[in-house]
């Protein structure tokens, strides 16, 4: 949440900074701001997008130095005053804050005690106060003074007049990067925005900071010790992030009809057709270790979390191996037992998710073994685990997440194969699992072909203020997708339920106004699934039915949405898929900005 960017060399830093921040705007989009070290330091910034900090910029604003934020607020809404960077009263020192400082309150008011007035309402301008205040001779010891009394996560960055030469950054649980140029250097949350100048990159860790110059950069510790962290090359194609800066058709939409190319990328030299099985050398299991698992645990939160539970009924089916899934944001929470013959497995496509990275951290300090699904290379989440599956759906910056659940879903697919074939699942069943996957890039186009219908059916369910997403077993995290994917972009209220659980209590609110979309695959649950359907039909709820060919549903049905067969294991992909576009044309036909819904931000680095 909120995107940092900086920079110091040779060229002017503030259209670099506001370009940077355009690549950002997925991790909050409420108001934007940058600093530039001249002869002084300017501040300019505003509530809003970046497009509007653009429109306020003066012609001139020189400087080689400086950093950028856009920010989703945490403490006081989205002003020009709250907006970042912020400074100390003279104006020589100015911070850009992502994460949460938890003793702000207490901070705040000792430095009002000692005369300061403070002009934002946020956590972060306390750092520019204490920085100011600091006596020590170097910025680096300076940042590291203020540090001292900061409670609370961080990846901050930090300007000053009295040295124009330098950036200092810090990172306690907010990702921070350094982006290593000719003669110039960059810092940034997210790789999306130093890709377009460079791809060696440094990955700062918890409580280290970095001095970035001109001429390079060095790290450190809180006690000005010299840390050994180096740059590498990371694996990207810069022109994969290139639309979220430029292009006009929403990054939704983009993100998922990109999904046959992004499932064939997460397959790619995985599958072994001769035994039926699936090979992960990241996970970094030998296949006694495999088999010597007793249960499979899936950490997750939100989309991934859904993901995750799609991700268990795999591992059940094709393993045989009990397993489920929990959301991170609860599991951290609640001192879990940790059991040393569990595979842990955390998911997520940003690797920054903070609970679920607290979650990997609290497992493997009691012990336990964590494995990664995780899109974004050399994330925090990453690095956390013991090993992992990389998803390779590419970068993806629209807040809903499409492809990158969908490469969830192949990975834990490829995740249960193996362990499978460990255990007792056979090579024709093996086989035929690998076929299905094979098979599954091509299916996916078919489904996004059918867009036009889907967009009729999502205008259709714009219309209702309430409704219901409902399945069983396979169904039901297809149902949770589902529903999640409408509420978040339409902001229609949508509840997922067990399709089993209907007439425990929920059925009192179906009525004509009140839709639901029933998943009901051809498998060996539909006649229990179209009991359901009558249920809701006889009290006259409208139902959207996404099915496969030739299920015979009557004249229930008022929308059929038909996707093709595969292997029943697999369905819940090809499944997913047509929610996606139905809540994406929800979300238009509404008129909403699907790119940026409101009170979200891409990846929640926040407690
Ligand atoms: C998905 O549409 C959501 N925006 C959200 O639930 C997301 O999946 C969740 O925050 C987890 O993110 P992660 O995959 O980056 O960990």
């Amino acid at each position: 949440m909120c995107g940092i960017v900086g920079y110091v060399g040779g060229q002017q830093a503030a259209p670099l900074l506001t370009e940077g921040l355009a690549r950002l705007e997925h991790r909050g989009y409420d108001s934007a701001g940058i600093a530039v070290v001249g002869s002084a330091v300017r501040v300019v910034k505003r509530a809003g997008r970046v497009q509007e900090l653009v429109g306020a910029m003066p012609k001139r604003i020189a400087g080689r130095t400086g950093i950028g934020h856009t920010r989703w607020a945490t403490h006081g809404p989205a002003s020009d005053v709250n907006a970042h960077p912020h400074t100390d009263a003279t104006g020589t020192v100015a911070v850009v804050h992502n994460g949460i400082l938890d003793n702000a309150g207490a901070l705040r008011r000792r430095l009002e005690d000692a005369g300061v007035e403070l002009a934002s309402d946020t956590d972060t301008e306390v750092i520019a106060h204490l920085v100011a205040r600091s006596e020590a001779d170097t910025l680096e010891a300076k940042v590291v003074e203020a540090l001292a009394v900061i409670e609370g996560t961080y990846g901050l960055a930090v300007v000053h007049a009295d040295f124009p030469d330098r950036v200092v950054v810090a990172r306690n649980g907010s990702p921070l990067l350094v982006g290593v140029g000719e003669k110039e250097m960059f810092v940034a949350s997210d790789l999306a925005a130093l890709v377009r100048h460079t791809t060696t990159v440094a990955h700062l860790d918890d409580g280290e900071l970095a001095t970035i110059t001109a001429s390079g950069f060095t790290t450190f510790r809180a006690d000005l010790t010299r840390t050994d962290t180096s740059a590498h090359r990371v694996d990207v194609d810069p022109s994969a992030y290139e639309h979220g800066a430029t292009g006009t058709e929403p990054r939704m939409h983009t993100e998922m009809l990109e999904q046959p190319a992004s499932v064939e990328r997460t397959l790619r030299g995985r599958l072994d057709e001769r035994f039926g099985t699936a090979h992960l050398g990241g996970l970094g299991m030998d296949p006694r270790e495999l088999r010597a698992v007793q249960r499979v645990k899936i950490l997750g939160c939100g989309s991934a979390y859904y993901a995750g539970q799609m991700g268990a009924q795999l591992i059940e089916e094709l393993a045989r191996v009990p397993a489920d899934a929990e959301a991170a944001s609860e599991f951290r929470y609640r001192d879990a037992v940790i059991d040393p013959d569990t595979l842990y497995v955390a998911v997520s496509q940003s690797g920054e998710t903070v609970d679920t990275l607290l979650a990997v951290e609290e497992i493997r300090r009691k012990g336990g073994r964590v494995v990664g699904l995780v899109n974004v290379v050399g994330s925090a989440i990453a690095r956390a685990c013991d090993g992992g599956i990389y998803l390779h759906a590419g970068p993806e910056t629209a807040v809903a997440s499409t492809k990158a659940v969908t490469t969830m879903f192949v990975g834990f697919a490829l995740l249960a194969l193996q362990l499978g074939r460990v255990r007792d699942l056979s090579v024709a069943d093996g086989k035929r699992l690998v076929a299905g996957l094979g098979r599954l890039p091509e299916q996916i186009e078919d489904v996004l072909a059918g867009e036009d219908r889907l967009a009729d059916i999502g205008k259709t369910l714009a219309r209702a203020e309430s409704m219901f997403f409902v399945g069983r077993v396979r169904g039901y995290p297809v149902a949770r997708e589902g529903a999640q994917k409408l509420k978040e972009i339409s902001y229609r209220h949508a509840e997922a339920y067990q399709m089993s659980e209907l007439k425990h209590g929920p059925l009192a609110l179906i009525s004509p106004d009140v839709p639901t979309v029933a998943i009901v695959p051809d498998d060996e649950l539909t006649d229990r699934n179209i009991g359901a359907l009558h249920e809701i039909a006889a009290r006259g709820g409208p139902l959207v039915v996404v099915t496969h060919p030739g299920v015979d549903l009557g004249d229930l049905v008022a929308e059929r949405i038909d996707v093709p067969r595969n292997e029943k294991e697999l369905d819940p992909l090809l499944l997913t898929i047509p929610l996606q576009l139905v809540a994406y044309h929800a979300a238009l036909t509404l008129g909403h900005d699907v790119d940026r819904p409101r009170n979200l931000a891409k990846s929640v680095t926040v407690e």
